[in-house]
């Protein structure tokens, strides 16, 4: 497996963060839950904020400059993180970005909208989600008879490239786990366009670790992400050119946690804000990880996640979202 590591890790790559990113043990929760938290910080990063998305845009960013490309076009909600670092990380690497953005969330100037505003990403706004796909095929088209080249991102950079990203990630989570001197029982996140946790899947099942993936969806059903996660998982292989395969139950997803669905703030996701900001100065974010951190209790609580075990919670990001749902927020607070 070691070659198949070798080839993950020398696929072209536009380096846009310097890695590995901070895991840190969490020590109030760790007593709290009775577990071994270590929180993997992919919220800390050098480029525009960070998130989950840079790793997975520096294999996109260098397949679109291979191919000659000079803009991006991708997708996402109002509140994207990925729309705001497919243009920050354009930007580094000389490039455009068009995003379309769709429904929920407001479009004011704040939150991830106001840092899109900032990178100069041409904002097309659709009323339906179902519309932006087509929507990215037209920019495409008239960018290209403007004489353009542009590279299309599918929704939350969901790719084979993509996947890349987060096969890495597991190794950086293995060493800095032995760092601490344990051995992850479980990693845990918050999943929704799946190449975080097919990534994540794929690079354990090379390293031959047992820890188990678990996702805590934001919307989407468990049952939906999980043969997106294994389309996923097995169009990547087929680009390593390695034999391994994924069946759907090698994914474990939450879907219980969206509490309403994507994008909706209820007491409970701004309580575990709140908890996680006064134990241990963390900030999450309400649309993604704060339902993550809230599936990792409840699934200890219910002894799904057994105590005395080590549990990775990867934070994913979302720093700017908070400002863009202040009013939804404010009335838990
Ligand atoms: C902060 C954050 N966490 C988690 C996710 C989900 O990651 P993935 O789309 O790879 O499943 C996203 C994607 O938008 C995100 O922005």
């Amino acid at each position: 497996m070691l070659a198949v590591i070798w080839k993950v890790l020398s696929y072209p790559r536009y380096r846009l963060i310097s890695l590995p990113t901070p895991m840190e043990r969490a020590n109030k929760l760790s007593r709290e839950l009775e577990v071994n938290l270590l929180i993997k910080r992919d919220d800390v990063m050098e480029l525009h904020l960070g998130g989950n998305k840079v790793r997975k845009l520096e294999f996109i960013v260098a397949d679109a400059l291979s191919k000659g490309c000079d803009v991006l076009i991708t997708r996402g909600a109002t509140h994207s993180n990925h729309v705001r670092l497919t243009a920050a990380a354009a930007r580094k690497a000389g490039l455009d970005t068009y995003a379309v953005i769709t429904p929920p969330g407001s479009t004011a100037t704040q939150g991830n909208i106001l840092l899109d505003r900032l990178l100069g990403v041409k904002l097309v706004y659709v009323d339906k989600v179902e519309e932006a796909d087509s929507e990215m095929a037209r920019l495409a088209e008239e960018l290209k008879s403007a004489g353009r080249k542009p590279y299309v991102i599918p929704v939350g950079g969901a790719s084979e490239l993509g996947v890349l990203g987060y096969a890495l990630a597991s190794l950086e989570i293995l060493q800095q786990s032995l760092s601490y001197g344990v051995k992850p029982d479980y990693i845990i996140h918050a999943t929704g366009t799946g190449a975080t946790q097919a990534g994540l899947t794929l690079g354990l099942k090379m390293l031959a670790s047992d820890a188990k993936v678990i996702g805590i969806s934001n919307g989407r059903k468990s049952s939906e992400l999980a043969s997106k996660l294994t389309k996923l998982f097995n169009d990547t292989v087929k680009i390593l050119g390695i034999d391994l395969r994924a069946s759907e139950e090698d994914f474990t997803v939450y879907d219980e946690y969206s509490f309403g669905g994507y994008g909706v703030i209820t007491s409970e996701v701004v309580e575990t804000m709140k908890y996680v900001a006064r134990t241990e100065g963390i900030l999450l974010d309400p649309v993604y990880t704060a339902k993550a951190m809230y599936g990792l209790i409840d699934l200890v609580h219910r002894g799904v996640i057994k105590r005395g075990s080590t549990v990775v919670f990867i934070h994913t990001g979302g720093t700017p979202i908070p400002f863009q749902y202040a009013v939804e927020i404010e009335k838990y607070l």
